[in-house]
């Protein structure tokens, strides 16, 4: 498809973020992501779960994301998932994601419930996926709990203003406001009877230039009783195709929509900002080669080898840039 070129720079950028993550040579440039931002309990985790359609994430009570986590999907003939600080391990059992998680988490954040804004990358490889980059963030909060610290409200707060706050982040949000939000309403089936968000949903009551996606996700008794994910998705479908005030729009309602619209808004967002990032990344590089032309003779776990690999994905992206760029005039993105 016209998309194709545009789709191969998620992974690029992916491969960027992997490459800053581990080599400590940070390229200081923010790259295109969707933050996942939203109240404690809004239904956050749910709906990265039935993006991939397992249960992979950490549940509970109190804040349970506590270090950001940088979801990277990857649509792919077979299912498995790796993290960024164990490359090269191909995990296919996602109970086993759950518990790294959880050890992660804790390694860094100590068990006193503390908040971390050091991210974990996880890649998901699943035939289920559209490729999508997301992050993950700990819900906004007004108790601490425990020994947490008990400023952990603004602890939580300046984290997520830490990413939602540059220009190239689109924001997954529950919460709207801005331009750059994509609006998420969750837990629809608990509306009181009689009422419906339909004037939200049609963006209508607050308005956003993205709108508004209604999601259906499974209840606390669902998960409780070991309902999948596959006839959760079900019941979401019968679900708008069912309700008065949603059955008109129910083609453009629910998690399967949502991901589409997230891969296209994601690749039309990175179109947007390529000519900005390209500069900066063109800029770096320039930075990189005569950082590793002031040392010779390196041996591979040097910081300057590190230098030199950067520079060679930096300019594997340029090229791919170049080729995504012949393309442009085929790249639909197709508003909400
Ligand atoms: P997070 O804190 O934003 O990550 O929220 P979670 O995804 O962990 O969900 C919090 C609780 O709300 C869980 O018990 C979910 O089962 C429940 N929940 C989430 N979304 C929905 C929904 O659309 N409908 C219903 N009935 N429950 C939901
Ligand atoms: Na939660
Ligand atoms: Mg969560």
């Amino acid at each position: 498809t016209g998309n194709s070129g545009m789709e191969h720079l998620i992974f690029v950028i992916n491969q960027l973020q992997d490459a800053c993550a581990s080599s400590g040579t940070s390229i200081r440039i923010d790259l295109p992501q969707i933050a996942v931002v939203g109240s404690q309990s809004a239904g956050k985790s749910s709906v990265l779960e039935n993006f991939v359609g397992r249960d992979f994430l950490p549940r509970g009570s109190g804040i349970v994301t506590r270090r950001p986590l940088i979801l990277q999907l990857m649509n792919y003939q077979t299912e498995y998932a790796e993290f960024g600080h164990i490359r090269g391990k191909k995990i296919v059992n996602f109970d086993e994601v759950r518990r790294e998680i959880e050890v992660e988490t804790d390694r860094l954040t100590g068990q006193n419930k503390g908040i971390s804004n050091v991210p974990i990358t996880l890649r998901v490889y699943s035939p289920q996926v559209l490729n999508l980059t997301l992050v993950d963030l700990p819900g906004m909060t007004k108790v601490a709990v425990g020994d947490q610290p008990p400023d952990i409200e603004q602890q939580v707060r300046a984290m997520i203003w830490e990413f939602i706050s540059k220009d190239n982040c689109l924001i997954l949000a529950a919460d709207p406001s801005g331009s750059r939000t994509i609006g998420v309403l969750t837990k629809l089936d608990l509306m009181d009877a009689g009422t419906d968000a339909r004037d939200v949903l049609e963006n209508r009551f607050l308005p956003l230039r993205r709108g508004y996606v209604g999601v259906v996700n499974r209840s606390q008794k669902d998960i409780d009783g070991r309902k999948d994910i596959s006839s959760a998705m079900a019941a979401e479908r019968k679900f708008f195709l069912g309700h008065p005030a949603y059955r008109h729009m129910a083609e453009r309602m629910g998690t399967a929509h949502l991901q589409r619209c997230l891969n296209q808004q994601l690749v039309g967002h990175i179109r947007d900002t390529l000519p900005t990032l390209r500069a900066a990344l063109q800029s770096r590089l320039t930075e990189l080669e005569a950082e590793h032309r002031a040392f010779g003779g390196l041996d591979p776990d040097d910081p300057n080898a590190k230098a030199k690999i950067m520079a060679t994905l930096i300019n594997q992206f340029i090229e791919n840039f170049t080729k995504a760029i012949e393309g442009f005039g085929e790249v639909s993105t197709k508003e909400l």
